[in-house]
């Protein structure tokens, strides 16, 4: 009641002293404000949905190297040929004949090849739904093959539909089956026409003649496109470039796949190294296999080619199936934790810094913060966390790297110590990311905080059924989420949005910042909202003083660098208005207004052939004098930045 009425009053004084109108005066001071973290816009990855096998990791062949498979949403290590099929009467089957190819990569495939048999004879692959044929890029194939065979392997693209032959390349082979395994690589190709589709296939095809009647194995088939900076065994080139453009400013390596299903598939840092012939690949968290081919020095190395501080998680002890370590069987597991960070931040003279070195990178890589476990709020976490995980891993890490911020993922932390950190993780409905605009305002300043993980999942204040639909609206109130996040990022480290990245012929309705097909790339509004609070961000948080209006529907940010000053406004709900802005100490007449906005609350950005991007953002000069502009809101739902 109280509240009521001092709020009539304070409307009042404003209708007094403002008698003409209630336009939104916003106020934006010159100091008075608090550092801002430098990365407070970043990114986190781990391989779900395809983001990485299938995804961001350039290696274009689906079930490359047998290592397990998936149905019905469940990962296996059952081995089988699927995304293989036989050409020309010949029998595919999985063999597990010596010699292997190597210890981690037991399981081959075996091609029966009938007496009698002339004419070519093969297989063909299907890729991840498909492959991208581009005739203006460079491409290689390979595999590792055991047996009798002296001709040539036919390699080429062939598109499904049409049945048109996209490419041509030949590998020439001749050995013996007592030479054991040998690799044979195509010369470096480009396809002779560009697909329409991607609705392509990949032949691998022989001799029949000089096969006729034998049996030959294969393993670790590759076809790689040119990758992003042209890393050997790198990044798909348009789905980096798409990353990149985000302007995330680190990169948070971690989550449930960190975690695993259950005993033994946590993510065995020391098995995605080296050569792929030596990376075993292990059931994943999200319904496949994982082949571990985009490993921690590939991380590493993404990292770095796009400028990004890099988060690193530590696997904890704790399973998504809420299998828990033993306090008793914890050691090896925390001496496991060390060994990566050795690896990642020990001299070339260490044992583990050594064998980075070994591996091409002699120089330690600078990390600042480690994450210990992933989730362990929930599937039964807590109780171990409190009593033994944290502590085991914090003081071990803690006591070797003391400047590491050590980050826990339960809040409260189990630890108070100064320099720790805590992770929060929201997925919540629309509403709710309204809501949480004033989340950390009152948070203790002496703990940082990071949301290494939110998406607003489902629209409007629904709290069952679809959540995918990633609407204006959704994008809007996660762009609010994050204005509360940035003023208040004295103490909020990070925020990065889960999923990155998903494959949409396999997940088109759940939420990711970019979804992809073979051939395509989807950028949702959640990723222009991310991109642009990233571009336009400086150093200091300033204080922003309103009049004829507070919070809702417009909400509002400001930070400034040396040479500049951003007010960021997100209109929620709202309607087409203009907003007065004051821009304290600003002699400036001109200012630069981005906006981002779709026709309604409910449109969505789709991938190119289904209809494309409903969302806009556009660029223009606005004029004004001495630091005040008249901002204009076109829609009443639409993010606007003013740069000055
Ligand atoms: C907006 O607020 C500033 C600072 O309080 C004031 O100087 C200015 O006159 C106001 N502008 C309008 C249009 O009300
Ligand atoms: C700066 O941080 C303090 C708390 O330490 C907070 O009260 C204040 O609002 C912050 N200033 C701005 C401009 O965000
Ligand atoms: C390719 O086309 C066939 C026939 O229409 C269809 O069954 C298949 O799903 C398509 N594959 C991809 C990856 O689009
Ligand atoms: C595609 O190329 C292979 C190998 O050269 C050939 O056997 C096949 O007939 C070609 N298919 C078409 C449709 O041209
Ligand atoms: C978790 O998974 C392991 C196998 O990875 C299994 O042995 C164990 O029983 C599972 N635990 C629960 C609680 O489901
Ligand atoms: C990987 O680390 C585990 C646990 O520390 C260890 O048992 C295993 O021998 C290591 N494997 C390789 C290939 O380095
Ligand atoms: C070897 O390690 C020591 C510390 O243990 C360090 O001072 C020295 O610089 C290292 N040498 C090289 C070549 O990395
Ligand atoms: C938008 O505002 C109208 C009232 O102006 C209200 O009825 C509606 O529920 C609001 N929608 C959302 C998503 O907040
Ligand atoms: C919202 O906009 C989309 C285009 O982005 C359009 O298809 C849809 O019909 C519009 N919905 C309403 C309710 O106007």
């Amino acid at each position: 009641m109280a509240y009521i009425f001092r709020k009539l009053a304070l409307w009042s004084l404003i209708f007094r002293l403002v008698p003409t109108a209630l336009a939104l005066n916003l106020s934006v001071a010159s100091s008075g404000g608090n550092t801002s973290s430098p990365i407070l816009y970043g990114t986190f990855y781990e391989d779900i949905y395809h983001s990485g096998d299938g995804g961001l990791y350039g290696e274009l062949i689906r079930n490359r190297a047998f290592q397990g498979s998936g149905s019905n949403g469940v990962a296996s290590t059952v081995r089988n040929t699927n995304y293989w099929h036989p050409v020309g009467g010949v029998t595919l089957s999985i063999d597990v004949s010596s010699p292997a190819l190597s210890p981690s990569l037991p399981y081959q495939m075996r091609m029966d090849i009938p007496a009698g048999t002339t004419g070519p004879v093969g297989f063909y692959n299907d890729g991840f739904w498909g492959f991208h044929v581009d005739s203006a890029k460079r491409y290689v194939a390979s595999v590792y093959m055991r047996g009798d065979y002296s001709g040539s392997i036919d390699c080429y693209f062939q598109n499904y539909i049409s049945g048109a032959n996209l490419s041509t390349a030949v590998m020439s082979v001749s050995q013996t089956a007592a030479e054991g395994w040998k690799k044979s690589s195509t010369p470096v190709f480009t396809p002779s026409d560009s697909a329409s589709d991607g609705n392509n296939t990949f032949y691998y095809m022989f001799d029949g003649e000089h096969l006729a009647g034998k049996s030959v194995y294969f393993n670790l088939f590759s076809v790689f496109k040119q990758t992003y900076k042209n890393r050997g065994n790198g990044l798909r080139e348009d789905l980096a470039t798409s990353l990149n453009n985000m302007n995330g400013k680190y990169l948070r390596i971690g989550g449930n796949e960190l975690e695993g299903n259950g005993p033994p598939y946590e993510w065995k840092w020391n098995l995605t190294l080296g050569d792929l012939k030596d990376r075993p690949g292990r059931p994943g968290t999200w319904g496949d296999v994982t082949t571990d081919g985009l490993g921690l020095l590939e991380m590493m190395q993404w990292a770095a080619d796009m400028g990004q501080e890099v988060l690193m998680s530590v696997f904890a002890g704790l399973y998504l199936n809420t299998t828990v370590i033993s306090e008793a069987a914890l050691p090896p597991y925390v001496d496991s934790a060390m060994n990566q960070l050795e690896f990642l931040l020990g001299t070339s003279n260490t044992t583990y810094g050594a064998k980075r070195a070994a591996l091409g990178y002699p120089d330690p890589f600078v990390i600042n913060y480690v994450e210990i476990g992933n989730e362990d709020n929930i599937n039964g976490g807590p109780p171990s966390y409190y009593a033994y995980r944290f502590d085991a891993f914090y003081n071990a890490i803690h006591a070797k790297y003391p400047s590491l911020q050590l980050i826990s993922t339960v809040n409260p932390s189990p630890s108070t110590t100064a320099g720790s950190a805590v992770d929060i993780h929201p997925y919540k409905n629309e509403a709710t990311f309204v809501s949480m605009f004033n989340a950390y305002d009152q948070a203790s300043r002496q703990y940082p905080v990071w949301i290494a993980e939110y998406a607003a999942i489902r629209p409007g204040t629904t709290t069952s059924g679809q959540v995918g639909a990633q609407t204006l609206g959704m994008a809007c109130a996660e762009a609010i989420f994050l204005l509360g996040c940035e003023r208040n990022s004295d103490i909020v480290v990070g925020t990065s949005y889960g999923a990155l990245i998903k494959h949409y012929d396999e997940e088109p309705g759940t939420v990711a910042v970019i979804k992809h097909t073979s051939n395509e790339i989807l950028l949702t509004m959640s990723y222009y909202v991310q991109k642009l609070f990233a571009d336009y961000k400086g150093t200091d948080t300033v204080p922003v003083t309103a009049t004829g209006g507070g919070f809702g529907p417009i909400y509002w940010s400001a930070t400034k660098s040396s040479t500049s000053t951003f007010l960021k406004m997100v209109n929620y709900n709202g309607s087409a208005t203009t907003v007065s802005v004051t821009i304290q100490g600003s002699m400036k007449n001109t200012a630069t207004l981005i906006t981002l906005t779709a026709p309604n609350s409910t449109s969505v950005n789709n991938l190119p052939s289904h209809g494309g991007e409903a969302s806009k953002v556009t660029t223009s000069t606005i004029t004004g004098s001495n630091g005040v502009f008249q901002v204009p809101f076109t829609s009443g739902y639409e993010v606007s930045i003013l740069a000055v």
